[in-house]
Protein backbone atom coordinates (compact mmCIF):
# COMPACT_ATOMS: atom_id res chain seq x y z
CA UNK A 1 0.00 0.00 0.00
CA UNK A 2 2.39 2.30 1.05
CA UNK A 3 4.46 1.99 -2.31
CA UNK A 4 1.28 2.43 -4.27
CA UNK A 5 0.62 5.58 -2.33
CA UNK A 6 4.21 7.27 -2.59
CA UNK A 7 3.73 7.34 -6.47
CA UNK A 8 0.15 9.23 -6.22
CA UNK A 9 1.61 10.97 -9.72
CA UNK A 10 0.67 7.92 -11.43
CA UNK A 11 -2.67 7.80 -13.00
CA UNK A 12 -5.09 5.54 -11.12
CA UNK A 13 -5.19 2.77 -13.66
CA UNK A 14 -1.88 2.51 -13.53
CA UNK A 15 -1.44 2.63 -9.64
CA UNK A 16 -4.04 -0.38 -9.70
CA UNK A 17 -2.21 -2.31 -12.12
CA UNK A 18 0.93 -1.98 -9.52
CA UNK A 19 -1.23 -3.22 -6.46
CA UNK A 20 -2.38 -6.30 -8.15
CA UNK A 21 0.64 -7.13 -9.42
CA UNK A 22 2.09 -6.30 -5.49
CA UNK A 23 -0.83 -8.60 -4.78
CA UNK A 24 0.11 -11.71 -7.21
CA UNK A 25 3.76 -11.14 -6.34
CA UNK A 26 2.96 -11.45 -2.31
CA UNK A 27 0.93 -14.94 -3.30
CA UNK A 28 2.55 -17.36 -5.55
CA UNK A 29 6.35 -18.01 -5.45
CA UNK A 30 7.68 -20.23 -7.80
CA UNK A 31 9.74 -22.38 -6.36
CA UNK A 32 12.58 -24.24 -8.71
CA UNK A 33 14.51 -27.70 -7.78
CA UNK A 34 17.03 -29.61 -9.92
CA UNK A 35 16.65 -33.42 -8.97
CA UNK A 36 19.70 -35.45 -10.20
CA UNK A 37 18.81 -38.95 -10.29
CA UNK A 38 21.91 -40.47 -9.44
CA UNK A 39 24.12 -43.68 -8.39
CA UNK A 40 25.37 -43.23 -4.77
CA UNK A 41 27.66 -45.25 -2.46
CA UNK A 42 26.05 -45.58 0.71
CA UNK A 43 26.77 -47.68 3.21
CA UNK A 44 24.64 -49.04 6.49
CA UNK A 45 24.78 -52.47 8.41
CA UNK A 46 28.06 -53.11 7.81
CA UNK A 47 27.15 -53.54 3.99
CA UNK A 48 28.19 -50.68 1.27
CA UNK A 49 25.90 -50.53 -1.80
CA UNK A 50 25.59 -48.49 -4.99
CA UNK A 51 22.24 -47.80 -4.79
CA UNK A 52 19.90 -44.93 -6.80
CA UNK A 53 19.18 -41.33 -4.96
CA UNK A 54 18.11 -38.11 -5.86
CA UNK A 55 20.95 -35.54 -5.49
CA UNK A 56 23.02 -38.29 -3.55
CA UNK A 57 20.87 -37.87 -0.43
CA UNK A 58 19.04 -41.13 1.51
CA UNK A 59 16.28 -39.95 1.96
CA UNK A 60 16.21 -37.41 -0.47
CA UNK A 61 15.72 -33.49 -0.43
CA UNK A 62 12.41 -31.99 1.10
CA UNK A 63 10.29 -29.97 -1.58
CA UNK A 64 9.30 -26.89 0.48
CA UNK A 65 5.94 -24.59 -0.59
CA UNK A 66 3.43 -22.62 0.57
CA UNK A 67 0.06 -22.83 0.12
CA UNK A 68 -0.57 -21.70 -3.45
CA UNK A 69 2.48 -21.87 -4.80
CA UNK A 70 3.94 -22.99 -8.05
CA UNK A 71 6.76 -25.91 -7.85
CA UNK A 72 9.23 -26.30 -11.11
CA UNK A 73 11.04 -29.78 -10.57
CA UNK A 74 13.40 -30.47 -13.28
CA UNK A 75 14.35 -34.26 -13.33
CA UNK A 76 17.45 -35.08 -15.14
CA UNK A 77 18.09 -38.86 -15.21
CA UNK A 78 21.60 -39.83 -15.01
CA UNK A 79 21.45 -43.55 -14.43
CA UNK A 80 20.25 -46.59 -16.09
CA UNK A 81 17.23 -47.41 -14.74
CA UNK A 82 13.89 -45.52 -16.00
CA UNK A 83 12.52 -42.90 -13.47
CA UNK A 84 9.42 -41.05 -13.03
CA UNK A 85 8.70 -39.09 -9.45
CA UNK A 86 5.14 -38.86 -8.49
CA UNK A 87 4.12 -36.73 -5.42
CA UNK A 88 2.49 -38.54 -3.28
CA UNK A 89 -0.79 -36.96 -2.03
CA UNK A 90 -0.91 -33.19 -4.21
CA UNK A 91 -4.12 -33.52 -6.26
CA UNK A 92 -2.73 -31.94 -9.38
CA UNK A 93 -5.94 -30.48 -9.93
CA UNK A 94 -6.17 -31.07 -14.14
CA UNK A 95 -2.52 -31.25 -14.54
CA UNK A 96 -1.83 -35.32 -14.44
CA UNK A 97 0.86 -35.00 -16.15
CA UNK A 98 2.23 -33.91 -13.19
CA UNK A 99 1.32 -37.03 -11.31
CA UNK A 100 4.28 -39.16 -11.85
CA UNK A 101 3.12 -43.13 -12.03
CA UNK A 102 5.02 -44.57 -14.73
CA UNK A 103 2.65 -45.81 -17.97
CA UNK A 104 0.15 -44.25 -16.53
CA UNK A 105 0.56 -39.91 -16.29
CA UNK A 106 3.34 -40.70 -18.33
CA UNK A 107 6.19 -42.42 -20.23
CA UNK A 108 9.18 -42.59 -17.98
CA UNK A 109 12.05 -40.40 -17.60
CA UNK A 110 14.85 -42.58 -19.74
CA UNK A 111 18.10 -43.20 -18.70
CA UNK A 112 20.95 -41.89 -19.62
CA UNK A 113 20.47 -38.25 -18.99
CA UNK A 114 16.54 -38.26 -20.27
CA UNK A 115 14.77 -35.13 -18.50
CA UNK A 116 11.27 -33.85 -17.11
CA UNK A 117 10.30 -30.92 -15.44
CA UNK A 118 7.13 -31.61 -13.24
CA UNK A 119 5.48 -28.31 -13.31
CA UNK A 120 2.43 -27.84 -10.64
CA UNK A 121 0.74 -25.35 -8.69
CA UNK A 122 -0.49 -26.25 -4.89
CA UNK A 123 -3.32 -25.08 -4.26
CA UNK A 124 -6.00 -26.35 -1.93
CA UNK A 125 -3.82 -28.24 0.40
CA UNK A 126 -1.24 -27.95 3.25
CA UNK A 127 0.83 -29.70 5.29
CA UNK A 128 3.08 -32.70 5.27
CA UNK A 129 3.55 -34.72 1.83
CA UNK A 130 6.20 -36.81 0.65
CA UNK A 131 7.56 -37.81 -3.59
CA UNK A 132 8.92 -41.27 -4.56
CA UNK A 133 9.77 -42.58 -7.74
CA UNK A 134 7.19 -44.62 -8.83
CA UNK A 135 8.25 -47.32 -11.23
CA UNK A 136 8.86 -50.85 -10.26
CA UNK A 137 10.20 -50.43 -6.64
CA UNK A 138 12.69 -48.04 -7.02
CA UNK A 139 11.01 -45.61 -4.36
CA UNK A 140 12.81 -48.26 -1.39
CA UNK A 141 15.86 -45.32 -2.13
CA UNK A 142 14.16 -42.51 -4.43
CA UNK A 143 11.95 -40.56 -1.92
CA UNK A 144 11.74 -37.44 0.28
CA UNK A 145 9.10 -35.15 1.82
CA UNK A 146 7.04 -32.75 0.51
CA UNK A 147 5.90 -29.45 3.42
CA UNK A 148 3.71 -27.05 2.08
CA UNK A 149 3.23 -24.28 4.43
CA UNK A 150 -0.10 -22.51 5.13
CA UNK A 151 -0.49 -19.32 2.45
CA UNK A 152 1.18 -16.86 5.02
CA UNK A 153 -0.64 -14.74 7.90
CA UNK A 154 -2.88 -18.29 8.02
CA UNK A 155 -2.00 -20.23 11.74
CA UNK A 156 -2.52 -24.05 11.97
CA UNK A 157 -5.50 -25.03 13.94
CA UNK A 158 -3.45 -26.43 16.76
CA UNK A 159 -0.81 -24.74 19.40
CA UNK A 160 2.11 -23.83 17.01
CA UNK A 161 5.03 -25.98 17.70
CA UNK A 162 8.40 -24.41 18.97
CA UNK A 163 10.47 -26.62 16.11
CA UNK A 164 9.53 -29.15 13.80
CA UNK A 165 11.18 -32.75 12.73
CA UNK A 166 10.81 -35.31 9.89
CA UNK A 167 10.65 -38.53 10.50
CA UNK A 168 10.55 -40.72 7.77
CA UNK A 169 10.39 -44.56 7.82
CA UNK A 170 11.79 -46.97 5.52
CA UNK A 171 13.07 -50.26 4.56
CA UNK A 172 16.46 -51.25 3.43
CA UNK A 173 17.97 -54.23 1.33
CA UNK A 174 21.29 -55.02 1.14
CA UNK A 175 20.76 -56.22 -2.52
CA UNK A 176 19.31 -54.21 -5.19
CA UNK A 177 15.72 -53.62 -5.04
CA UNK A 178 15.10 -54.39 -8.62
CA UNK A 179 17.11 -57.34 -8.25
CA UNK A 180 15.11 -58.70 -5.30
CA UNK A 181 11.75 -57.90 -7.45
CA UNK A 182 12.55 -59.78 -10.35
CA UNK A 183 13.94 -62.79 -8.04
CA UNK A 184 10.64 -62.70 -7.23
CA UNK A 185 8.65 -62.27 -10.38
CA UNK A 186 11.08 -64.98 -11.73
CA UNK A 187 10.19 -67.78 -8.82
CA UNK A 188 6.61 -66.16 -9.02
CA UNK A 189 6.61 -65.83 -5.32
CA UNK A 190 6.75 -63.18 -2.39
CA UNK A 191 10.43 -61.56 -3.08
CA UNK A 192 12.69 -61.39 -0.49
CA UNK A 193 11.85 -59.24 2.75
CA UNK A 194 14.35 -56.66 3.53
CA UNK A 195 17.45 -56.68 5.56
CA UNK A 196 16.26 -53.69 8.14
CA UNK A 197 14.07 -50.70 8.50
CA UNK A 198 15.33 -47.39 9.00
CA UNK A 199 14.76 -43.69 10.35
CA UNK A 200 15.62 -41.16 8.50
CA UNK A 201 17.47 -43.65 6.47
CA UNK A 202 19.49 -45.14 9.42
CA UNK A 203 18.77 -48.48 11.39
CA UNK A 204 19.91 -47.83 14.46
CA UNK A 205 22.02 -49.08 17.37
CA UNK A 206 20.08 -52.51 17.64
CA UNK A 207 21.31 -53.47 14.25
CA UNK A 208 25.78 -54.54 14.06
CA UNK A 209 27.98 -52.14 12.60
CA UNK A 210 25.09 -49.27 12.77
CA UNK A 211 26.61 -47.28 15.58
CA UNK A 212 27.55 -44.35 13.14
CA UNK A 213 24.06 -44.88 11.71
CA UNK A 214 21.80 -43.92 14.22
CA UNK A 215 19.43 -41.10 13.92
CA UNK A 216 19.06 -38.97 17.25
CA UNK A 217 16.67 -35.47 17.39
CA UNK A 218 17.68 -33.13 20.47
CA UNK A 219 14.73 -31.35 22.13
CA UNK A 220 14.61 -28.95 24.97
CA UNK A 221 12.74 -29.65 27.37
CA UNK A 222 9.67 -27.71 28.06
CA UNK A 223 9.15 -27.20 24.11
CA UNK A 224 6.73 -29.12 22.25
CA UNK A 225 8.11 -30.14 18.84
CA UNK A 226 5.68 -31.37 15.83
CA UNK A 227 7.09 -34.88 14.20
CA UNK A 228 6.07 -35.08 10.42
CA UNK A 229 6.29 -39.20 10.46
CA UNK A 230 6.02 -40.92 6.80
CA UNK A 231 6.21 -44.74 5.93
CA UNK A 232 8.14 -44.74 2.99
CA UNK A 233 8.95 -48.50 3.14
CA UNK A 234 8.13 -50.53 0.48
CA UNK A 235 5.80 -53.28 1.96
CA UNK A 236 5.48 -53.20 5.58
CA UNK A 237 3.22 -51.26 7.80
CA UNK A 238 4.31 -49.94 10.64
CA UNK A 239 4.23 -48.83 14.08
CA UNK A 240 6.12 -46.30 15.55
CA UNK A 241 6.54 -44.81 19.20
CA UNK A 242 8.76 -42.94 21.43
CA UNK A 243 9.40 -44.59 24.81
CA UNK A 244 7.88 -42.45 27.86
CA UNK A 245 6.02 -39.56 25.75
CA UNK A 246 2.81 -39.23 24.79
CA UNK A 247 1.87 -38.11 20.50
CA UNK A 248 -1.02 -36.10 19.35
CA UNK A 249 -1.99 -36.77 16.37
CA UNK A 250 -3.09 -33.25 14.49
CA UNK A 251 -2.78 -34.39 10.72
CA UNK A 252 -2.57 -36.97 8.33
CA UNK A 253 -2.26 -36.94 5.16
CA UNK A 254 -1.96 -33.39 4.71
CA UNK A 255 -5.21 -32.68 6.12
CA UNK A 256 -5.88 -31.48 9.32
CA UNK A 257 -7.58 -34.10 12.12
CA UNK A 258 -9.39 -34.41 15.35
CA UNK A 259 -6.26 -34.22 17.96
CA UNK A 260 -5.52 -37.74 19.20
CA UNK A 261 -3.77 -38.79 22.20
CA UNK A 262 -1.46 -42.22 21.35
CA UNK A 263 1.45 -43.69 22.84
CA UNK A 264 1.34 -46.24 19.61
CA UNK A 265 0.52 -44.93 15.64
CA UNK A 266 0.47 -47.03 12.84
CA UNK A 267 1.21 -45.97 9.67
CA UNK A 268 0.90 -47.96 5.78
CA UNK A 269 3.19 -47.39 2.95
CA UNK A 270 2.22 -43.63 1.77
CA UNK A 271 0.50 -43.01 4.49
CA UNK A 272 1.91 -39.27 6.63
CA UNK A 273 0.80 -38.53 10.43
CA UNK A 274 1.51 -35.53 12.29
CA UNK A 275 2.09 -35.32 15.55
CA UNK A 276 3.04 -32.94 18.62
CA UNK A 277 5.63 -34.20 20.90
CA UNK A 278 5.84 -32.06 24.44
CA UNK A 279 9.36 -32.67 25.78
CA UNK A 280 8.35 -33.07 29.46
CA UNK A 281 10.12 -36.02 30.64
CA UNK A 282 12.82 -36.31 33.44
CA UNK A 283 15.59 -34.65 30.49
CA UNK A 284 17.87 -38.11 29.20
CA UNK A 285 17.68 -40.46 26.07
CA UNK A 286 14.40 -41.98 24.84
CA UNK A 287 14.33 -44.40 22.32
CA UNK A 288 11.97 -43.97 19.40
CA UNK A 289 11.21 -47.68 17.29
CA UNK A 290 9.35 -48.30 14.00
CA UNK A 291 8.43 -51.79 14.33
CA UNK A 292 6.51 -53.40 11.20
CA UNK A 293 2.74 -54.64 12.08
CA UNK A 294 1.38 -58.33 11.02
CA UNK A 295 -1.85 -59.25 11.81
CA UNK A 296 -1.72 -62.66 9.56
CA UNK A 297 1.58 -64.72 9.16
CA UNK A 298 2.73 -63.68 5.89
CA UNK A 299 6.49 -63.43 5.61
CA UNK A 300 8.19 -60.37 7.35
CA UNK A 301 11.68 -58.20 7.89
CA UNK A 302 10.30 -58.28 11.73
CA UNK A 303 13.36 -56.13 12.78
CA UNK A 304 13.15 -52.88 14.65
CA UNK A 305 14.65 -49.44 13.70
CA UNK A 306 15.50 -47.42 16.29
CA UNK A 307 16.17 -43.64 16.72
CA UNK A 308 16.69 -41.32 19.92
CA UNK A 309 14.85 -38.60 21.00
CA UNK A 310 17.39 -36.71 23.47
CA UNK A 311 16.86 -33.63 25.51
CA UNK A 312 19.63 -30.29 25.58
CA UNK A 313 -5.92 -30.62 22.03
CA UNK A 314 -7.74 -28.29 20.03
CA UNK A 315 -10.89 -28.75 17.72
CA UNK A 316 -11.48 -29.21 14.01
CA UNK A 317 -11.42 -25.47 12.68
CA UNK A 318 -14.25 -24.25 10.86
CA UNK A 319 -12.10 -23.19 8.14
CA UNK A 320 -11.45 -26.44 7.38
CA UNK A 321 -14.40 -28.33 6.89
CA UNK A 322 -15.37 -31.93 6.07
CA UNK A 323 -17.04 -31.73 2.50
CA UNK A 324 -18.20 -34.85 3.23
CA UNK A 325 -20.72 -36.27 -0.12
CA UNK A 326 -23.59 -37.03 1.19
CA UNK A 327 -26.02 -38.68 -1.83
CA UNK A 328 -23.70 -41.03 -3.88
CA UNK A 329 -24.00 -41.01 -7.82
CA UNK A 330 -22.23 -44.40 -8.63
CA UNK A 331 -21.65 -47.52 -5.86
CA UNK A 332 -18.62 -49.27 -6.44
CA UNK A 333 -17.45 -52.41 -4.90
CA UNK A 334 -14.22 -53.72 -5.60
CA UNK A 335 -12.89 -57.20 -4.23
CA UNK A 336 -8.91 -57.50 -3.72
CA UNK A 337 -8.13 -60.81 -4.22
CA UNK A 338 -4.89 -63.03 -4.09
CA UNK A 339 -4.71 -66.07 -6.70
CA UNK A 340 -2.14 -68.37 -7.58
CA UNK A 341 -2.15 -68.61 -11.87
CA UNK A 342 -0.16 -70.76 -14.18
CA UNK A 343 2.93 -68.89 -15.78
CA UNK A 344 5.35 -70.37 -18.50
CA UNK A 345 8.16 -68.23 -18.15
CA UNK A 346 8.26 -68.81 -14.16
CA UNK A 347 10.49 -71.44 -12.83
CA UNK A 348 7.87 -73.04 -10.49
CA UNK A 349 5.09 -72.91 -13.37
CA UNK A 350 3.12 -70.88 -11.47
CA UNK A 351 3.16 -67.55 -10.03
CA UNK A 352 1.12 -65.36 -7.49
CA UNK A 353 -0.99 -62.70 -8.73
CA UNK A 354 -3.20 -60.41 -7.06
CA UNK A 355 -6.56 -58.72 -8.60
CA UNK A 356 -9.41 -56.50 -8.05
CA UNK A 357 -12.45 -57.80 -8.70
CA UNK A 358 -11.20 -60.35 -10.62
CA UNK A 359 -9.01 -58.39 -12.79
CA UNK A 360 -5.36 -58.32 -12.58
CA UNK A 361 -4.36 -54.98 -14.25
CA UNK A 362 -2.07 -55.23 -16.89
CA UNK A 363 0.62 -52.08 -17.14
CA UNK A 364 0.28 -50.89 -20.78
CA UNK A 365 2.92 -49.84 -23.02
CA UNK A 366 2.31 -46.33 -23.35
CA UNK A 367 0.74 -44.08 -20.66
CA UNK A 368 -2.91 -43.98 -20.26
CA UNK A 369 -3.18 -40.61 -19.42
CA UNK A 370 -1.38 -39.94 -22.76
CA UNK A 371 -3.61 -42.41 -24.53
CA UNK A 372 -6.35 -40.64 -23.86
CA UNK A 373 -5.72 -37.38 -24.55
CA UNK A 374 -4.10 -38.24 -27.69
CA UNK A 375 -7.10 -40.26 -28.92
CA UNK A 376 -5.01 -43.85 -29.16
CA UNK A 377 -7.08 -46.37 -29.68
CA UNK A 378 -6.50 -49.44 -27.85
CA UNK A 379 -4.34 -49.29 -24.95
CA UNK A 380 -7.03 -49.49 -22.53
CA UNK A 381 -10.73 -50.45 -22.50
CA UNK A 382 -12.74 -48.12 -19.98
CA UNK A 383 -15.26 -50.89 -18.44
CA UNK A 384 -13.76 -51.87 -15.34
CA UNK A 385 -17.28 -53.41 -13.46
CA UNK A 386 -18.65 -51.93 -10.59
CA UNK A 387 -19.31 -54.69 -8.92
CA UNK A 388 -17.31 -58.15 -8.64
CA UNK A 389 -18.42 -60.99 -11.09
CA UNK A 390 -19.97 -63.10 -8.72
CA UNK A 391 -21.40 -62.70 -4.82
CA UNK A 392 -19.95 -65.08 -2.66
CA UNK A 393 -18.89 -65.07 0.67
CA UNK A 394 -15.59 -62.99 0.63
CA UNK A 395 -14.06 -63.28 4.03
CA UNK A 396 -15.40 -66.84 4.32
CA UNK A 397 -13.38 -70.25 4.09
CA UNK A 398 -10.57 -69.98 1.16
CA UNK A 399 -12.17 -70.42 -1.48
CA UNK A 400 -10.78 -70.19 -5.46
CA UNK A 401 -12.89 -72.31 -7.67
CA UNK A 402 -14.34 -70.19 -10.52
CA UNK A 403 -12.87 -67.24 -9.26
CA UNK A 404 -10.35 -67.02 -12.23
CA UNK A 405 -8.65 -63.54 -13.18
CA UNK A 406 -7.99 -61.94 -16.70
CA UNK A 407 -5.13 -59.65 -17.02
CA UNK A 408 -5.97 -57.20 -18.92
CA UNK A 409 -5.92 -53.02 -19.22
CA UNK A 410 -9.42 -51.84 -17.97
CA UNK A 411 -10.22 -48.36 -16.44
CA UNK A 412 -13.32 -46.71 -14.38
CA UNK A 413 -15.05 -44.04 -16.31
CA UNK A 414 -16.33 -41.88 -13.94
CA UNK A 415 -18.64 -38.51 -15.00
CA UNK A 416 -17.23 -35.48 -14.18
CA UNK A 417 -18.09 -34.33 -10.11
CA UNK A 418 -20.46 -37.45 -9.67
CA UNK A 419 -20.14 -38.77 -6.04
CA UNK A 420 -18.46 -41.59 -5.71
CA UNK A 421 -18.61 -44.37 -3.10
CA UNK A 422 -15.77 -47.17 -3.72
CA UNK A 423 -15.90 -50.16 -1.00
CA UNK A 424 -13.26 -52.07 -0.69
CA UNK A 425 -13.43 -55.80 0.43
CA UNK A 426 -10.62 -58.07 1.44
CA UNK A 427 -11.40 -61.56 0.21
CA UNK A 428 -9.92 -64.79 1.75
CA UNK A 429 -8.85 -65.66 -1.41
CA UNK A 430 -5.60 -67.50 -0.49
CA UNK A 431 -5.47 -65.39 2.64
CA UNK A 432 -7.21 -62.29 3.74
CA UNK A 433 -4.41 -59.82 4.45
CA UNK A 434 -4.15 -56.05 5.24
CA UNK A 435 -3.93 -53.61 1.88
CA UNK A 436 -3.37 -49.66 2.37
CA UNK A 437 -5.08 -47.84 -0.86
CA UNK A 438 -3.93 -44.97 -2.58
CA UNK A 439 -5.65 -43.57 -5.06
CA UNK A 440 -4.02 -40.57 -7.02
CA UNK A 441 -5.21 -37.31 -7.77
CA UNK A 442 -7.68 -37.29 -4.86
CA UNK A 443 -8.43 -36.94 -1.06
CA UNK A 444 -11.38 -39.08 0.00
CA UNK A 445 -13.36 -39.22 3.40
CA UNK A 446 -13.32 -42.34 5.38
CA UNK A 447 -16.81 -43.04 5.94
CA UNK A 448 -16.94 -46.59 7.43
CA UNK A 449 -14.90 -49.94 7.78
CA UNK A 450 -15.42 -53.03 9.29
CA UNK A 451 -14.40 -57.00 9.45
CA UNK A 452 -16.30 -59.52 7.57
CA UNK A 453 -18.30 -58.98 4.90
CA UNK A 454 -19.48 -55.54 3.74
CA UNK A 455 -23.18 -55.24 4.08
CA UNK A 456 -25.03 -52.97 1.79
CA UNK A 457 -28.53 -53.15 3.89
CA UNK A 458 -26.86 -52.23 7.23
CA UNK A 459 -23.41 -50.78 7.53
CA UNK A 460 -24.00 -47.38 5.62
CA UNK A 461 -26.31 -46.41 8.28
CA UNK A 462 -23.27 -46.59 10.60
CA UNK A 463 -20.98 -44.41 8.73
CA UNK A 464 -19.42 -41.16 9.74
CA UNK A 465 -20.30 -38.83 7.27
CA UNK A 466 -19.95 -35.66 9.62
CA UNK A 467 -16.00 -36.24 10.89
CA UNK A 468 -14.61 -39.06 8.81
CA UNK A 469 -10.82 -38.40 8.19
CA UNK A 470 -9.86 -37.32 4.79
CA UNK A 471 -6.94 -38.47 3.65
CA UNK A 472 -4.85 -40.10 0.37
CA UNK A 473 -4.30 -43.36 1.60
CA UNK A 474 -6.76 -45.73 3.54
CA UNK A 475 -6.17 -49.32 4.97
CA UNK A 476 -8.28 -52.22 4.16
CA UNK A 477 -8.25 -54.38 7.40
CA UNK A 478 -7.37 -58.09 6.94
CA UNK A 479 -10.64 -59.86 6.15
CA UNK A 480 -13.02 -56.84 6.29
CA UNK A 481 -14.11 -53.75 4.29
CA UNK A 482 -13.41 -49.74 4.05
CA UNK A 483 -15.42 -47.26 2.51
CA UNK A 484 -14.34 -44.33 1.13
CA UNK A 485 -16.40 -40.89 -0.60
CA UNK A 486 -14.91 -38.95 -2.66
CA UNK A 487 -16.35 -36.16 -5.70
CA UNK A 488 -15.24 -36.81 -9.12
CA UNK A 489 -13.95 -33.08 -9.79
CA UNK A 490 -10.58 -33.88 -11.29
CA UNK A 491 -10.31 -34.75 -15.30
CA UNK A 492 -7.78 -36.83 -16.06
CA UNK A 493 -6.74 -40.81 -15.49
CA UNK A 494 -5.91 -41.41 -11.82
CA UNK A 495 -4.31 -44.65 -10.58
CA UNK A 496 -5.77 -46.40 -7.59
CA UNK A 497 -3.24 -49.30 -6.18
CA UNK A 498 -2.03 -50.87 -2.86
CA UNK A 499 0.61 -49.31 -1.55
CA UNK A 500 2.34 -52.14 -0.42
CA UNK A 501 4.81 -52.64 -3.44
CA UNK A 502 5.24 -56.33 -3.93
CA UNK A 503 0.98 -56.21 -4.45
CA UNK A 504 1.40 -53.57 -6.39
CA UNK A 505 3.67 -55.56 -8.59
CA UNK A 506 1.31 -58.32 -8.82
CA UNK A 507 -1.24 -56.59 -10.28
CA UNK A 508 -3.15 -54.84 -7.15
CA UNK A 509 -4.39 -51.76 -8.78
CA UNK A 510 -6.62 -49.87 -10.93
CA UNK A 511 -7.22 -46.21 -12.79
CA UNK A 512 -10.14 -44.37 -13.05
CA UNK A 513 -10.55 -41.99 -16.05
CA UNK A 514 -12.26 -39.36 -14.70
CA UNK A 515 -14.31 -37.07 -17.75
CA UNK A 516 -13.41 -33.54 -18.38
CA UNK A 517 -16.65 -30.96 -17.20
CA UNK A 518 -17.87 -28.26 -19.60
CA UNK A 519 -16.82 -25.62 -17.56
CA UNK A 520 -14.00 -23.25 -18.28
CA UNK A 521 -11.89 -24.78 -15.59
CA UNK A 522 -13.02 -28.37 -16.02
CA UNK A 523 -11.15 -30.37 -18.06
CA UNK A 524 -7.69 -31.75 -18.27
CA UNK A 525 -4.64 -28.94 -19.27
CA UNK A 526 -2.89 -29.75 -22.86
CA UNK A 527 0.12 -31.91 -22.56
CA UNK A 528 3.52 -30.35 -21.32
CA UNK A 529 5.73 -29.79 -24.43
CA UNK A 530 8.65 -31.78 -22.73
CA UNK A 531 6.88 -35.00 -21.80
CA UNK A 532 8.98 -38.19 -22.27
CA UNK A 533 7.85 -40.70 -25.20
CA UNK A 534 7.59 -44.48 -24.28
CU1 LIG B 1 2.74 -43.15 -3.20
CU2 LIG B 1 0.92 -44.39 -6.61
O1 LIG B 1 1.88 -43.78 -4.93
Amino acid sequence: MSMVSSRRGLPLVLSALLLAVLILSAQADVKRYQFDIVMSNMSRLCHAKSMVTVNGSYPGPTVYAREGDRVVVRVTNRVEHNVTIHWHGLKQRRNGWADGPAYVTQCPIQGGAGSYTYDFNVTGQRGRLWWHAHIAWLRATVHGAIVVLPERGVPYPFPKPDAEAEIILGEWWHADVDAVEKQGRMLGMAPNTSDAHTINGKPGPLFPCSEKHTYALQVQWGKTYILRVINAAVNDELFFSIAGHTMTVVEIDATYTKPLAASTIQLSPGQTTNVLVRADQRPGRYFMAAKPFNDVPVPADNKAATAILQYAGVPTSARYPADVPRAVDRHLLYTIGLNVDLCASCVNGSHLVASLNNITFMMPRVALLQAHYGGLRGVFAADFPDRPPARFNYTGVPLTAGLATSLVTRLSKLAYNSSVELVLQDTNLLSVESHPFHLHGYNFFVVGRGLGNFDPAKDPAKYNLVDPPERNTVGVPAGGWTAIRFRADNPGVWFLHCHLEVHTSWGLKMAFLVEDGNGPDQSALPPPKDLPKC
